[in-house]
């Protein structure tokens, strides 16, 4: 939650590399945005501009040439929407400017020692604290000591970038939410993110900070240093695969149908590179007694239905929202695999759930697609998934590509290895040719139907189950209509009261054992006056309209789930909301 983006080079546009840069991390937080550099013609503050709502409907007003800068994309945690709640946050002085990532726990604490100093707030933020902290130790000694003390009297998990004008540097540090540095080829350009396709346009080299890191940059070079005791370390400098093309819309107006139709490609490509680690976790998983998936929203539903392709393979296991697993993380042990499922990387539910699972003795697998992340540094055994980086706040390529991992890892289990890869192969290729006009056309007919209604119901059962779940979550999260999910079962114990004449009621099916069951349901729902949209790769005299999805078996669910990526996102163009951000979303969940 939060962008951080600084750039010191030698380019004269500093403040527009930044303002670009924040565009890209604008996933992270869109309350309100800011720049703030040290102009090339000498001066005697830190010059910044600061403003409530998003980056994307904005300009940069300055054109003022400078080589060192940072901004700051807000998700609000202390202090409303505001320009003065925006970063960055100056000392009295104007001559140091800080941004921030994460919550300062004990900020009320520190405000009150601080305020016998006479500070000046011009905020209700608990960043400003931090600025008015190193402020005061400025007084005693250097910037990279007064930076990394005041760091180290913070509490919580926090990112913080600090500019300083008599030294023309920026200190960074990081204990728990993500910065990464990012060098040029030539060595003369530095960049500093919360993630990487911020900067991907000048490179893919990269360190990632540990926990505990923290950097000194400056005209004369990039130092990295362990924040408590002072000492220098060596970087370990990384080149991702990642290209370009992965942070731009290629053509699309928003990066979420972008990603959306990328997934007959990042399903292939993440089915492709882990043979040794499944073979790992499988040897793993099939010496433990018990097994347990785990992961929040969208990828708490890939774990549920890690949960039944693990079943199909006859496998056991449990599985919970991380947000929900304290409670039975007592019941792990060393015999126990825990399998945690994140796009992200750094939701801060899911790594408690994994930090106390750890306690217990547990084993931790992570199916995971940022790169460099807590999650990654605190698990057992990382499962990429490699989708690439995914913008849009809403995940979708993230979430096919862990179903992906899930299916093969079961499969590997049963040493169906060579199946499950042909399977997805044939899966990818039939998506392909599937997610055509014809297909986005019949959608938009759809959409217009049912645009004006408020209530809209899912209902699976098996594997689409944790289908419909997904598939109502992508319309809320997009098109702000209330798309409530339920398994098939559940409908004649409650739920069925809520329907009315004209409801539409999806219904998410494959041909499998339930499909009769479900049809039935269909059936009950049409009696009541449900509109009823089947999508499932056949027919049936109890749907109105039908959404026809490719038919394959265990995998059909994935096409199931495309539909409704579809729907939110024309359902949510249609009623003017802004699919690659939603409202209150941020992408990286990093508080509990
Ligand atoms: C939904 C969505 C969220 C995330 C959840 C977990 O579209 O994106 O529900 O799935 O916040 O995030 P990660 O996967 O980063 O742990």
């Amino acid at each position: 939650m939060c962008g951080i983006f600084a750039y010191i080079g030698t380019r004269d546009d500093a403040p527009s590399v930044v303002f670009e840069g924040i565009k890209l991390l604008e996933y992270r937080g869109y309350d309100s945005w800011g720049v703030s550099y040290i102009p090339n013609i000498k001066s005697k503050k830190i010059m910044f501009e600061k403003h409530s709502g998003k980056i994307g409907d904005s300009f940069l007003k300055t054109t003022i040439k400078s080589k060192i800068a940072l901004g700051h994309t807000r998700w609000a945690t202390h202090g409303g929407v505001s320009d003065e709640n925006a970063h960055p946050h100056l000392d009295c002085k104007g001559e140091i400017a800080v941004i921030h990532n994460g919550i300062v726990e004990n900020y009320q604490e520190l405000k009150v020692k601080l305020s016998k100093n006479n500070h000046i707030y011009k905020s209700e933020t608990d960043t400003e604290v931090i600025s008015h902290l190193i402020e005061d130790r400025l007084k005693t000694s250097d910037i990279k000591t007064s930076v990394f003390d005041t760091f180290e009297s913070l509490i919580g998990s926090n990112a913080i970038c600090v500019l300083d004008l008599k030294t023309e540097s920026v200190v960074a540090c990081r204990n728990g939410s993500p910065i990464v540095v990012g060098f040029d080829e030539k060595g003369k350009q530095y960049f500093l993110a919360s993630d990487v396709p911020a900067f991907l346009k000048y490179t893919n080299k990269v360190h990632f900070l540990e926990d505990g890191e923290g950097v000194v940059v400056s005209k004369s070079g990039i130092k990295i240093f362990d924040i408590k005791s002072k000492k220098e370390i060596k970087a370990k400098i990384k080149k991702l695969d990642w290209q370009l093309e992965d942070a731009e819309k290629g053509g699309y107006p928003y990066f979420l149908v972008k990603e959306i139709n990328e997934q007959p490609k990042t399903i292939l490509k993440s089915s492709l590179i882990n043979k040794d680690e499944l073979d790992k976790v499988s040897r793993l998983i099939k010496k433990s007694k018990k097994i347990v998936l785990i992961g929040c929203g969208t990828a708490s539903y890939a774990a549920l239905a890690g949960k039944y392709f693990f079943s199909n393979s006859n496998i056991q296991s449990e599985n919970y929202g991380a947000y929900e697993f304290l409670p039975f993380a007592k019941f792990c042990n060393k015999d126990t695999v825990v399998i945690a499922i994140s796009q992200s990387g750094e939701t801060a539910d899911t790594l408690i759930a994994i930090k106390e699972a750890k306690k217990y003795g547990a084993k931790v697998v992570t199916i995971v697609n940022a790169r460099g992340t807590t999650m990654e540094r605190i698990s057992d055994i990382i499962l990429p998934i490699g989708a690439g980086p995914e913008i849009a706040v809403v995940s979708t390529k993230a979430m096919t590509a862990q179903f992906t991992i899930l299916y093969l890892l079961s499969k590997t289990v049963e040493n169906k290895y060579n199946f499950a890869i042909n399977s997805i192969e044939n899966l990818s290729k039939k998506l392909k040719l599937w997610m055509n006009q014809k297909l986005f056309d019949e959608i938009i007919k759809l959409v217009k139907e049912i645009d004006m209604q408020e209530h809209m119901y899912v209902i699976g059962k098996n594997l689409n189950y944790p289908g419909a779940l997904e598939f109502g979550l992508k319309i809320k999260e997009t098109s702000y209509i209330h798309a409530e999910s339920f398994t098939a079962g559940e409908l004649k114990h409650g739920v069925i009261t809520l329907i009315q004449k004209d409801t539409p009621c999806f219904i998410l099916a494959s041909n499998d054992i339930v499909k009769n069951e479900v049809l039935s349901s269909a059936a009950e729902l049409k009696a009541r006056g449900g509109y009823i949209i089947g999508v499932a790769p056949f027919e049936s005299s109890e749907f109105d309209a039908t959404i026809l999805t490719p038919d394959l078996e265990d995998l059909t669910i994935f096409g199931n789930i495309i539909v409704g990526q579809l729907l939110g996102y024309y359902l949510g163009i249609g009623r003017g909301a802004d699919p690659d951000k939603p409202r209150n979303l941020a992408k990286s969940v990093t508080v509990k």
